[in-house]
């Protein structure tokens, strides 16, 4: 099983939307929430199946943000 950790930044994380790893990062990175991802990728808008890695990446970048504080 593949984690984010293993996967590159530009592999494609919702298939429904095409919205990249390394988009949702950058959108993070602005402050957005996965509700205002959602919003505005379209991610977690098709069938649903990406929001568990999703949320899995969401939380990693956040644990990693509160470690670098
Ligand atoms: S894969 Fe993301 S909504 Fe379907």
């Amino acid at each position: 099983m593949n984690t984010p950790d293993t996967q590159p930044e530009d592999c494609v994380m919702c298939h429904c939307s095409g919205t990249k790893r390394n988009n949702i990062q950058n959108l993070f990175n602005q402050g957005m929430d996965m509700a205002a991802i959602s919003r505005w990728t379209g991610a977690l808008s098709g069938c649903g199946g990406c929001e568990w890695d999703i949320a899995a990446f969401l939380k990693e970048l956040d644990e990693q943000r509160n470690e670098a504080q």
